[in-house]
């Protein structure tokens, strides 16, 4: 009987393969009988921008244009074909997503999934067949620009993120093209930077995610980052185009350059770029153009090569524009605002709670003031930079209101005035950081007649912004008056931060009893946030990304690597970025990553392995149990570090390599069982350019943020 099974196993797993294995060959054979039809002419076509966010097809042959358009946030307005105007359509209102950091925020893979099912059901309404997201370049440093649209300082967290947003994309038979490959970590000098980093360093840091989002995610096309790496212009860089994402990962799409970001025709040809992008024309004028046909006619790029790219390109197209039963997709429902809301919903960080102000009790609460310009501002748009043409975007104060405004007294003064444009100078935005004194008085005088105060302050998407990062860590706009004065005046007062990055907030995490972090949380960013004040949702959100207690204590400028000198940037602090940083070097961060609270309060136990030892290429199963002791149900994001004792090379204090979020009802225990492949335990050994799993013992913490271990366990590996 045994055997009988066995067979029918292998039968249905032979035929799977082959039945698999033949539409691929089909395929092919399709695909390299319409290459043999091409002129090189008409390939050549194909492997350039022919307007803004399009390549060109080959109409004679029905092949179509490609076509992409920017996330992250969602899909952004339709605008001219050749300048970067609006369109002026009335048909491309779009949802707007959760930015990269509270999508990270969530620690909820499938929150990354459901962002981009919606990403790829509104490019698919669009005729879009390439949505440019998810990007999650590391957030190696605290003021970067984009900090607000990638994930994480962690590659790990990063990397289970994009797998998911990637498969939820391509779920549409829509491509994701994964951001900017690679080390695209600070936007000053990001058209010139040198990033100079060790293999070790790549390999364990800067790659994982991306290596995770190709083989794991099967992610059909790569944006080659603006910088250089090691000397090299991603957009021409062997080692990372060819040697490992096409030759070691086995990425079998298309690798498109960022806007503009090729500076050569036959390195970046022959070195691994398939389509060059950019914005202004002559289009025939690009590297990718004219100059390419006549470096294949000079031999110096083979036409062979022209021909893997050409078939990437038709390969991407049979799986997305040309794709069988296309998905038509669509734009601004209903359950694409509550996908929204889920993801909001889960993202939201609850810093401090000290005297469990929150959740508020409306029928307790006679009036609020909401104070703040971020309570009425919108954050879709803004800066440089994708943004999103909202169908509807909730404020925080329509939020509080429609939540609270039946039973309660809802007053709002402004606060502070935004006086920051990303497209003007230093000097043009001088004395952006001013209070408005007006303001505050005003604002304190209404504070003083409110049971409670819920002040939104933070940044904004002209604050965070492309094109270039933060001065400081600061808050901007005089913020930091504000909540002085309004704290004094209302001992209710309850903060809400919106924002995308780190902000130095010593002071307030001193003075203040209750606060909230949200981010750009997109179209119902208003209904999550009231939601969570009032109690229907129990915060579940973790930080994905360290708050320094200063800027100087963060590696990058510690060891004034930033922005670097004469162009160039060398990674100084290696493999020790963020966490694995400040806990290696003993510094304590202001909050840890990870961290969170809930209304409710979760305790840890019985951490267990299956075994003690353990074999490279085994796996290691855990179980924690986790008990909600509180009196409200509540989701925790149980974290998994691990530490080598003893290590023979420089190792991080800790590494994350496993998490799972879990709703946990009051007085119930749940049992989490994880998993970690032994081989996830290797360090990069830059001499002999592999992965070693260094035999001995290693500790498995157990833990609800970076710094908050709770259960520890101890396993060994043996050779
Ligand atoms: C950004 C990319 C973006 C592209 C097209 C570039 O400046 O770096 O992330 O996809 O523009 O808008």
């Amino acid at each position: 009987m045994k055997y009988i099974i066995t067979c029918v196993m292998a039968l249905l797993l032979f035929s799977g393969v082959s039945a698999q294995n033949k539409a691929d060959v089909s395929l092919n054979t399709k695909i390299n009988s319409i290459i043999r039809k091409m002129t090189l002419e008409e390939k050549i076509e194909m492997l350039h921008g022919n307007a803004l966010f399009s390549s060109g097809g080959v109409k004679r042959l029905g092949i179509p244009e490609l076509t992409c358009d920017d996330g992250p946030l969602g899909v952004r307005e339709e605008i001219k074909r050749f300048d970067w105007n609006s369109a002026n359509w009335t048909t491309d209102s779009a949802t707007f997503l959760p930015n990269g950091s509270a999508i990270a925020a969530t620690w909820n893979p499938a929150m990354a999934y459901k962002y981009g099912v919606v990403i790829g059901e509104e490019a698919n309404a669009r005729k879009k067949n390439v949505m440019l997201a998810p990007a999650f370049n590391i957030c190696r440093m605290p003021l970067c620009g984009r900090t607000y649209e990638y994930y994480s300082e962690d590659p790990y967290l990063n990397g289970q993120l994009a797998i998911q947003a990637v498969k939820g994309i391509q779920s549409q038979d829509v491509a994701a093209c994964i951001k900017h490959f690679a080390a695209n970590n600070q936007e000053v000098n990001r058209d010139n930077v040198n990033a100079v980093i060790d293999e070790r360093t790549l390999r364990e840091i800067y790659l994982p995610a991306f290596k995770a989002a190709v083989e794991q995610g099967n992610a059909y096309t790569v944006m080659s980052a603006y910088n250089k790496v090691n000397g090299y212009w991603c957009s021409e860089n062997d080692f990372l185009l060819n040697k490992v994402l096409k030759k070691e990962w086995g990425f079998k799409g298309v690798v498109i350059s960022d806007w503009a970001g090729v500076h050569h025709t036959v390195a970046a040809a022959n070195h691994g770029l398939d389509i060059e992008m950019g914005s202004a024309g002559p289009y025939d004028q690009w590297y990718f153009a004219k100059p390419l046909l006549a470096a294949v006619k000079a031999g110096k790029v083979s036409e062979a090569s022209i021909d893997d790219k050409v078939e990437r390109v038709l390969w991407l197209m049979y799986h997305t524009s040309l794709s069988k039963n296309h998905p038509k997709g669509s734009i601004g429902t209903l359950v694409h605002s509550r996908a929204a809301y889920d993801i909001a919903a889960e993202s939201i960080v609850l810093l401090k709670n000290d005297l469990h102000l929150l959740p508020l009790k409306p029928n307790k609460i006679k009036s609020i003031a909401v104070i703040g310009d971020n309570a009425i501002r919108t954050f879709a748009s803004g800066g440089f930079g994708a943004g999103v043409k909202a169908k509807h975007e909730l404020t925080a104060l329509e939020g509080i209101k429609s939540r609270f405004g039946k039973t309660t007294d809802i007053k709002f003064a402004q606060g502070y005035k935004a006086n920051y444009l990303a497209s003007r100078t230093d000097d043009q935005n001088a004395g952006y950081d001013k209070p408005d004194q007006a303001l505050i008085n005003e604002a304190v005088a209404l504070a003083k007649t409110t049971d409670v105060a819920i002040l939104c302050i933070g940044s904004n998407r002209e604050y965070e912004s492309e094109g270039h990062d933060r001065k400081t860590l600061d808050l901007p706009f005089g913020e930091q008056a504000l909540v002085d004065a309004v704290t004094a005046a209302n001992p209710k007062t309850i903060l809400v931060i919106m924002a995308g990055a780190p902000y130095d907030l010593n002071k307030i995490k001193k003075s203040n009893h209750t606060i909230v972090w949200s981010w750009f949380n997109g179209s119902e960013a208003g209904a999550a946030l009231a939601d969570v004040l009032e109690g229907i949702i129990n915060p579940s959100g973790k930080l994905p990304f360290t708050f320094p207690a200063s800027l100087h204590d963060s590696p990058a400028f510690a060891l004034d690597t930033y922005p670097g000198k004469d162009t160039t940037a060398y990674y100084k602090e290696g493999i020790l970025v963020g966490y694995r940083w400040y806990d290696t070097k003993k510094i304590d961060p202001l909050y840890s990553f990870g961290y969170g609270l809930s209304y409710t309060d979760f305790a840890y136990t019985n951490l267990e392995t299956d075994k003690k030892n353990y074999r490279p290429g085994e796996t290691i199963t855990l179980s924690v149990k986790i008990k909600n002791t509180g009196g409200l149900a509540g989701k925790e994001v149980a974290q998994l570090y691990v530490s080598k004792i003893n290590p023979k090379v420089l190792r991080p204090e800790k590494e994350l390599k496993a998490f799972k979020k879990v709703m946990i009802a009051p007085a119930k225990t749940a049992v989490v069982l994880m998993n970690i492949n032994v081989n996830d335990l290797a360090y990069f050994d830059d001499k002999l350019h592999k992965w070693v799993v260094e035999p001995g013992e290693y500790k498995i913490l157990a833990a609800s943020s970076s710094k908050d271990i709770k259960q520890i366990a101890i396993i060994k590996i043996t050779e």
